[in-house]
């Protein structure tokens, strides 16, 4: 595997831009691609201020801010990402559209690259068997937001090679990130273990038993969380959070993974958390 200099990210949204952060401020050159310029724009511009926001902490000097910057072109023509040595798909969290992104970069990129996605909770042997090089292709899962968030789950598909798993784990230790390996399965670990969590506390005040402010305290003072599970659901979006219990009850099959009726009510309404103004609270 030759060295990786140059990393093609797929979506500028609020994981792409932030998975371009954090490689360009690791040195890396980076092709941001869109669909449409107003979203490469809107990312370049909160790429902008993330790092701006970053030397004025003092975790980066503002010749960096100016560096980092200068390593990112945007792009709204895939073709452009054939000079890429690794690739990470951030787009919208849809199969049909991640199966078309990933059929496409097959054919963009040289042999030898490695195709990652970071989906919440899309089969990544599914997507990998999209392609013709399904041992080169892998998960790669970071956390919003990614500039602040150390973990990166590594997920390996039925395929994966040990190669590819050992690549994708130094990259993200050059991020200074810290990964953790796991295997393809519904949710993965994160959603699996934390989506059933958010989704009883929902529960909890479908049926009356407490208030979200009340649910969010017993959290925050019981258990040390640094904020309650309905505060956290509507910072994810409870259209997302839906969509994933939806994953893991298809994926698995076992009705304890039911969507709370509230939760489906709200995401009817358009009440979708902090980004619609309204969700368990109001903003
Ligand atoms: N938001 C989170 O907290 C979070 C955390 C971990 C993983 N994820 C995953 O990251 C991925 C992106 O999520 P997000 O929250 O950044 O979504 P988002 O809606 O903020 O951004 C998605 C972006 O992808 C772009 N896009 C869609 N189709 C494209 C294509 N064909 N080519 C290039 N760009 C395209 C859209 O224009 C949009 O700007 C999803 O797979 C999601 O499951 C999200």
């Amino acid at each position: 595997m030759s060295e990786i200099k140059t990393v093609g990210v797929i979506g500028a949204g609020t994981m792409g831009n932030g998975i371009a952060h954090v490689f360009a401020r690791s040195g890396f050159e980076v092709y941001l691609c869109e669909v449409e310029q107003r979203f490469l724009d809107r990312g370049l511009e909160t790429i902008r201020v993330n790092l701006e926001r970053e030397a004025t902490k003092g975790k980066i000097s503002p010749d960096d801010v100016d560096d980092a910057l200068t390593r990112i072109t945007g792009t709204l023509d895939r073709d452009a990402l054939a000079e890429c040595d690794f690739i990470v798909e951030a787009a919208t969290e849809r199969f049909e559209i991640k199966s078309e992104i990933f059929r496409d970069l097959d054919r963009i990129g040289r042999p030898e690259v490695i195709l990652a996605s970071n989906t919440s909770s899309i089969s990544i042997t599914k997507l990998a068997a999209q392609t013709g090089r399904p041992d080169r292709v892998i998960g790669m899962h970071f956390f919003n937001p990614v500039p602040v968030m150390k973990l990166v789950e590594v997920i390996r598909g039925l395929a994966t090679a040990q190669a590819a798993y050992d690549t994708v784990r130094a990259l993200a230790e050059k991020l200074d990130k810290t990964p953790v390996e796991v295997n393809d399965a519904p949710g993965f670990v994160s959603n699996r273990v934390l989506m059933p969590m958010l989704n009883e506390a929902m529960y909890t005040v479908m049926e009356g038993v407490a208030t979200p402010a009340a649910v969010d305290e017993v959290f925050k003072l019981g258990m040390a969380h640094p904020m309650g599970p309905l505060t956290l659901a509507d910072f994810i979006g409870l259209d997302v959070c839906l969509d994933i219990m939806r994953v893991l009850h298809d994926g698995f099959g076992d009705p304890k993974y039911r969507p709370c009726p509230l939760l489906i009510r709200m995401v009817d309404a358009g009440w979708l958390g902090r980004k619609s103004g309204r969700g368990f609270y109001h903003y």
